[in-house]
Protein backbone atom coordinates (compact mmCIF):
# COMPACT_ATOMS: atom_id res chain seq x y z
CA UNK A 1 0.00 0.00 0.00
CA UNK A 2 1.54 3.08 -1.11
CA UNK A 3 2.16 6.07 1.71
CA UNK A 4 -0.89 8.48 1.79
CA UNK A 5 0.72 11.82 2.02
CA UNK A 6 -1.01 15.18 2.09
CA UNK A 7 1.16 17.96 1.23
CA UNK A 8 -0.54 21.33 2.20
CA UNK A 9 -0.44 25.26 1.29
CA UNK A 10 -1.73 28.54 2.86
CA UNK A 11 -1.85 31.12 0.51
CA UNK A 12 -4.63 33.16 -0.51
CA UNK A 13 -2.88 35.28 -2.56
CA UNK A 14 -3.82 36.01 -5.94
CA UNK A 15 -0.80 35.89 -7.52
CA UNK A 16 1.10 33.44 -5.08
CA UNK A 17 4.09 31.78 -5.74
CA UNK A 18 4.38 28.88 -3.11
CA UNK A 19 2.11 27.15 -5.18
CA UNK A 20 5.04 26.38 -7.28
CA UNK A 21 6.73 24.66 -4.87
CA UNK A 22 3.59 22.35 -3.71
CA UNK A 23 2.85 21.40 -7.24
CA UNK A 24 6.82 20.34 -7.55
CA UNK A 25 6.70 18.30 -4.35
CA UNK A 26 3.20 16.66 -4.61
CA UNK A 27 4.44 15.17 -8.26
CA UNK A 28 7.98 14.06 -7.29
CA UNK A 29 6.02 12.24 -4.00
CA UNK A 30 4.28 10.68 -6.89
CA UNK A 31 6.95 10.06 -9.12
CA UNK A 32 8.33 7.71 -6.29
CA UNK A 33 5.11 5.68 -5.60
CA UNK A 34 3.40 7.47 -3.40
CA UNK A 35 -0.27 8.30 -3.25
CA UNK A 36 0.36 12.42 -2.64
CA UNK A 37 -2.47 15.04 -2.82
CA UNK A 38 -2.23 18.97 -2.30
CA UNK A 39 -4.60 20.15 0.39
CA UNK A 40 -5.22 23.76 -0.35
CA UNK A 41 -5.92 26.02 2.38
CA UNK A 42 -7.42 28.74 0.10
CA UNK A 43 -10.04 26.24 -2.09
CA UNK A 44 -10.67 24.46 1.47
CA UNK A 45 -11.86 27.83 2.30
CA UNK A 46 -12.62 26.89 6.57
CA UNK A 47 -13.31 30.58 8.00
CA UNK A 48 -11.23 32.40 10.96
CA UNK A 49 -11.00 30.05 13.45
CA UNK A 50 -13.93 29.57 15.70
CA UNK A 51 -14.61 26.31 17.05
CA UNK A 52 -12.11 23.61 16.48
CA UNK A 53 -13.56 20.37 14.67
CA UNK A 54 -13.29 18.14 17.68
CA UNK A 55 -15.97 21.03 19.53
CA UNK A 56 -18.79 20.26 17.54
CA UNK A 57 -20.72 17.74 18.14
CA UNK A 58 -20.63 14.53 15.86
CA UNK A 59 -22.13 15.31 12.32
CA UNK A 60 -22.18 19.03 12.95
CA UNK A 61 -19.00 19.94 11.47
CA UNK A 62 -19.22 21.90 7.97
CA UNK A 63 -18.80 19.63 5.43
CA UNK A 64 -15.49 20.95 4.39
CA UNK A 65 -13.96 20.80 8.49
CA UNK A 66 -15.21 17.33 8.51
CA UNK A 67 -13.95 15.92 4.92
CA UNK A 68 -10.30 17.24 5.82
CA UNK A 69 -10.85 15.80 9.34
CA UNK A 70 -11.07 12.11 7.98
CA UNK A 71 -8.35 13.12 5.38
CA UNK A 72 -5.95 13.70 8.05
CA UNK A 73 -6.91 10.90 9.93
CA UNK A 74 -6.10 8.19 7.39
CA UNK A 75 -3.14 10.22 5.73
CA UNK A 76 0.59 8.44 6.78
CA UNK A 77 2.96 11.75 6.66
CA UNK A 78 2.45 15.57 6.18
CA UNK A 79 4.38 17.73 4.26
CA UNK A 80 3.67 21.74 4.79
CA UNK A 81 4.76 24.08 2.82
CA UNK A 82 5.94 27.58 4.50
CA UNK A 83 5.70 30.26 3.05
CA UNK A 84 7.02 33.40 4.70
CA UNK A 85 5.04 36.07 5.94
CA UNK A 86 6.98 38.82 7.78
CA UNK A 87 9.67 35.97 9.54
CA UNK A 88 6.46 34.35 10.06
CA UNK A 89 4.12 31.65 8.62
CA UNK A 90 1.12 32.29 6.65
CA UNK A 91 -1.82 32.91 8.45
CA UNK A 92 -3.98 30.69 5.98
CA UNK A 93 -2.38 27.48 6.59
CA UNK A 94 -1.94 28.22 10.43
CA UNK A 95 -5.69 28.89 10.59
CA UNK A 96 -6.32 25.49 9.02
CA UNK A 97 -4.25 23.65 10.96
CA UNK A 98 -5.70 24.88 14.32
CA UNK A 99 -8.79 23.61 13.14
CA UNK A 100 -7.40 20.32 14.67
CA UNK A 101 -5.37 18.46 16.92
CA UNK A 102 -5.76 14.52 17.19
CA UNK A 103 -6.16 14.18 14.02
CA UNK A 104 -2.55 15.08 13.41
CA UNK A 105 -1.34 12.76 16.07
CA UNK A 106 1.86 10.15 16.02
CA UNK A 107 3.07 11.02 12.48
CA UNK A 108 5.68 12.41 10.63
CA UNK A 109 5.50 16.03 9.11
CA UNK A 110 8.09 17.60 6.79
CA UNK A 111 8.64 21.59 6.31
CA UNK A 112 9.36 22.99 2.63
CA UNK A 113 9.87 26.56 3.12
CA UNK A 114 10.27 29.20 0.42
CA UNK A 115 10.55 32.45 -0.64
CA UNK A 116 10.94 35.17 -2.85
CA UNK A 117 14.51 36.18 -1.86
CA UNK A 118 17.75 33.96 -1.00
CA UNK A 119 16.75 33.61 2.87
CA UNK A 120 14.16 30.72 1.38
CA UNK A 121 11.75 30.61 4.01
CA UNK A 122 14.07 29.54 6.50
CA UNK A 123 12.44 31.47 9.75
CA UNK A 124 8.89 30.73 9.10
CA UNK A 125 10.35 27.37 8.42
CA UNK A 126 11.76 27.12 12.30
CA UNK A 127 8.36 28.34 13.23
CA UNK A 128 6.30 25.59 11.79
CA UNK A 129 8.59 22.87 13.41
CA UNK A 130 7.86 24.08 16.89
CA UNK A 131 3.99 24.19 15.88
CA UNK A 132 3.93 21.00 14.46
CA UNK A 133 5.53 19.26 17.39
CA UNK A 134 2.81 21.00 19.63
CA UNK A 135 0.47 19.34 17.81
CA UNK A 136 1.91 15.36 18.12
CA UNK A 137 3.55 15.43 15.10
CA UNK A 138 7.48 14.08 14.76
CA UNK A 139 9.48 16.86 12.04
CA UNK A 140 11.78 15.00 10.42
CA UNK A 141 15.28 16.26 10.17
CA UNK A 142 15.69 16.73 6.68
CA UNK A 143 14.08 20.01 5.06
CA UNK A 144 13.91 22.05 1.55
CA UNK A 145 14.46 25.59 1.65
CA UNK A 146 13.84 27.71 -2.14
CA UNK A 147 14.60 30.46 -2.84
CA UNK A 148 13.98 32.76 -4.72
CA UNK A 149 11.05 30.54 -5.79
CA UNK A 150 10.57 32.22 -9.01
CA UNK A 151 14.24 31.13 -10.44
CA UNK A 152 13.96 27.85 -8.98
CA UNK A 153 10.37 26.27 -10.27
CA UNK A 154 8.48 27.66 -13.26
CA UNK A 155 4.38 28.33 -12.89
CA UNK A 156 4.10 24.90 -13.71
CA UNK A 157 6.37 23.58 -10.91
CA UNK A 158 8.97 22.52 -13.14
CA UNK A 159 13.12 23.35 -11.69
CA UNK A 160 14.70 25.91 -13.55
CA UNK A 161 18.60 25.44 -14.67
CA UNK A 162 21.09 25.55 -11.95
CA UNK A 163 18.48 26.46 -8.80
CA UNK A 164 16.34 23.65 -9.93
CA UNK A 165 18.92 21.13 -10.44
CA UNK A 166 20.16 21.98 -6.60
CA UNK A 167 16.48 21.34 -5.49
CA UNK A 168 16.12 18.22 -7.26
CA UNK A 169 19.06 16.79 -5.57
CA UNK A 170 17.33 18.19 -1.82
CA UNK A 171 14.11 16.82 -2.98
CA UNK A 172 15.74 13.18 -3.21
CA UNK A 173 17.35 13.16 0.18
CA UNK A 174 14.06 15.63 2.02
CA UNK A 175 11.86 12.51 0.56
CA UNK A 176 13.76 9.66 1.04
CA UNK A 177 14.24 10.73 4.79
CA UNK A 178 10.27 11.28 5.03
CA UNK A 179 9.84 7.85 3.51
CA UNK A 180 12.02 6.22 6.66
CA UNK A 181 10.01 7.93 9.42
CA UNK A 182 6.60 7.52 7.47
CA UNK A 183 7.66 3.45 7.12
CA UNK A 184 8.82 3.64 11.06
CA UNK A 185 5.84 5.50 12.50
CA UNK A 186 3.48 2.91 10.03
CA UNK A 187 4.83 -0.32 11.28
CA UNK A 188 4.85 1.45 15.04
CA UNK A 189 1.08 2.21 14.82
CA UNK A 190 0.24 -1.14 13.71
CA UNK A 191 2.52 -2.77 16.18
CA UNK A 192 1.30 -0.82 19.34
CA UNK A 193 -1.72 1.31 19.25
CA UNK A 194 -1.17 5.03 20.12
CA UNK A 195 -1.06 5.16 23.81
CA UNK A 196 -3.84 8.65 23.62
C1 LIG B 1 2.82 40.31 3.73
C2 LIG B 1 4.11 39.77 3.18
C3 LIG B 1 5.21 39.63 4.00
C4 LIG B 1 6.39 39.10 3.50
N1 LIG B 1 7.43 38.89 4.35
C5 LIG B 1 8.51 38.22 3.92
C6 LIG B 1 9.52 37.84 4.84
O1 LIG B 1 9.47 38.10 6.03
N2 LIG B 1 10.59 37.15 4.36
C7 LIG B 1 10.69 36.82 3.04
O2 LIG B 1 11.68 36.19 2.66
N3 LIG B 1 9.75 37.16 2.13
C8 LIG B 1 8.66 37.85 2.56
N4 LIG B 1 7.66 38.19 1.68
C9 LIG B 1 7.83 37.85 0.26
C10 LIG B 1 7.34 36.44 0.00
O3 LIG B 1 8.40 35.54 0.16
C11 LIG B 1 6.76 36.31 -1.40
O4 LIG B 1 5.75 37.30 -1.61
C12 LIG B 1 6.15 34.93 -1.64
O5 LIG B 1 5.77 34.85 -3.00
C13 LIG B 1 4.94 34.68 -0.73
O6 LIG B 1 4.37 33.42 -0.94
P1 LIG B 1 3.01 33.23 -1.80
O7 LIG B 1 3.30 33.89 -3.13
O8 LIG B 1 2.85 31.76 -1.92
O9 LIG B 1 1.93 33.94 -1.07
C14 LIG B 1 6.49 38.73 2.15
C15 LIG B 1 5.37 38.88 1.31
C16 LIG B 1 4.19 39.38 1.81
C17 LIG B 1 2.99 39.48 0.91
Amino acid sequence: MPDRILVLYGSYRSDRTGIRLANYLVRGLKGRGNDAQLLDAREIGLPMLDRMYKEYAPGDAPQAMQTLAEQLRIADAFVFVAGEYNWGVQPGLKNLTDHFLEEWFWRPAAVASYSAGRLSGVRANLAWHGTLSEMGMVVIPSTVAVGPIVKTLDENGAPIGEAGQALDRAFARFADDLAWWTAAAKHQRERTPPPY
